[in-house]
């Protein structure tokens, strides 16, 4: 009996030996073995998906390593069990990562090495429990194209830093207790194609010039929280195709916030004024508990039959918006603020003014001052008629 205990010791101590000796100490296969067993990965997908006594660790589900099979690449682990904070020396040494994949776990803290992981290109750590504020050092992070921080707890301002993030096509940082303003640090993130700071505590208004720092913007969603915006913040965003600005308090003119190519836009619980293209349906939905009735407008735009989308209270400017979008020539700026425009049948048209949007407005100024051929669009609805943008056709022969 004594030699059976002592067999079954000797057995373990071998046994654990054997596991433990499997990764080389400061290799990627040992920071990511490491990494799974620290953070209670499920033992669901530990026999599955990870052989820890297996030294090939490049083989390992969801890593990828370099071509001299030494360093991991990509670390794909979304969904798999892992728990808490992650632990130092394990994941934030892993040199060489570009992908980093944890997304649908419950972690809650990163580790302070976590900040040296220099050659990342896409994080996502969507869906976790990371609590407190995102710290500067994301600042290390200049090569960064895509970041999801979506649903956590993450609390306090938009880090300054951020402005380093100038290779960032995506930012989702939505479902989050973000506070304050959003800083301007962030128009220095030019390559943005895709902003979501929706569900968020964001207040205050956009940084100057937001709309123009972004011009291949394809979506922006800032839904949810309490920012004091305009419709001028959108001018210059030439790429959008959608745009939910719903439940903030945005003022301005609803027309304004129509951009060349928009799909969808959602401007509902805000306070604009005015109305949209050409609507071709609309559904009112039931008054909710608090709220007012909704109309919901699809509608085509007469500028290139795409589709648009609006919600409004039913309260509010909720007329049946019968809009026109007419292109003319721009000839003549008179002195006292009117234009003159050619028509399709060769006439002038003489009663309207100059936009009072400010980027516009200077855009046809000057477009003008230089001798370019300009053609603006007008937007007509209900007696009302105002030019709404700039299509920039070239210089004059
Ligand atoms: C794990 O890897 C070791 C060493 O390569 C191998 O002997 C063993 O069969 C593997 N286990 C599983 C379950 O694949
Ligand atoms: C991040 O992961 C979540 C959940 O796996 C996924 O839905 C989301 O699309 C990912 N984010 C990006 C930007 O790819
Ligand atoms: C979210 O973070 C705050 C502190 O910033 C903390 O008090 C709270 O418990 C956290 N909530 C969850 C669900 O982790
Ligand atoms: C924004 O919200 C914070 C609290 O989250 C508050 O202290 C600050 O005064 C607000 N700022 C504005 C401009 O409303
Ligand atoms: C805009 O965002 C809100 C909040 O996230 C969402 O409920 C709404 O469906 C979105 N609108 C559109 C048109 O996608
Ligand atoms: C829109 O244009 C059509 C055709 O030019 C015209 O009959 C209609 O009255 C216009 N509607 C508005 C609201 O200006």
């Amino acid at each position: 009996m004594g030699l059976g205990v002592f067999g079954s010791f000797l057995f373990l101590t071998l046994f654990f030996k054997h596991l433990a000796c499997q990764q080389q100490p400061n290799t990627d296969g040992f920071f990511v073995s490491e990494f799974l067993k620290k953070m209670g990965l499920s033992s669901t997908y530990s026999h599955s998906y990870y052989n820890f006594s297996d030294s090939s660790f490049c083989s390992w589900h969801g890593v990828s390593c370099d071509a001299e099979k030494e360093h991991v690449v990509a670390l794909m682990a979304s969904g798999i069990g892992l728990s808490g904070p992650i632990p130092d020396t394990t994941i934030g040494k892993l040199s060489k990562l570009q992908t980093l994949d944890l997304s649908n776990n419950k972690i809650t803290v990163l580790p302070s090495d976590f900040w040296s992981l220099t050659s990342l290109k896409s994080l996502n750590l969507s869906f976790n429990r990371i609590s407190g504020s995102l710290p500067n050092n994301i600042g290390n992070f200049g090569s960064l194209e895509i970041l999801d921080l979506s649903n956590n707890n993450l609390s306090e301002e938009i880090p300054e830093a951020i402005s380093s993030l100038v290779r960032l096509r995506v930012l989702k940082l939505s479902q989050n207790r973000f506070q304050q303003s959003i800083t301007s640090a962030i128009l220095k993130c030019q390559s943005l194609v895709s902003i979501d700071l929706s569900s968020n505590q964001l207040n205050g208004t956009l940084p100057d010039g937001f709309g123009a720092s972004f011009p291949n913007l394809k979506s922006l969603n800032l839904a949810g929280n309490t920012i004091h915006g305009r419709d001028s913040d959108f001018s210059g965003l030439n790429s959008i195709t959608t745009l939910n600005v719903s439940g903030n308090s945005f003022q301005g003119s609803a027309m304004g916030a129509f951009q060349g190519s928009l799909e969808v836009i959602d401007l509902s619980r805000n306070q604009f004024q005015g109305h949209i293209s050409q609507v071709v349906e609309v559904s009112t939905s039931k008054t909710g508990k608090h709220g007012h009735a909704k109309c919901h407008f699809v509608a085509i735009d007469i500028f290139n039959g795409k589709k648009l989308e609006d919600i409004v209270p039913s309260s509010h400017n909720c007329d049946v918006p019968h809009v026109n979008r007419t292109d003319y020539q721009l000839i003549d700026i008179s002195e006292d603020g009117f234009v003159s425009l050619l028509t399709d049948n060769g006439n002038t048209k003489d009663d309207l003014r100059l936009p009072t949007d400010d980027a516009l407005l200077s855009q046809i100024k000057d477009g003008f001052a230089e001798g370019k051929d300009l053609v603006v669009s007008v937007m007509s609805s209900m007696g009302e008629e105002q030019i709404c943008a700039l299509k920039d056709i070239g210089p004059k022969n």
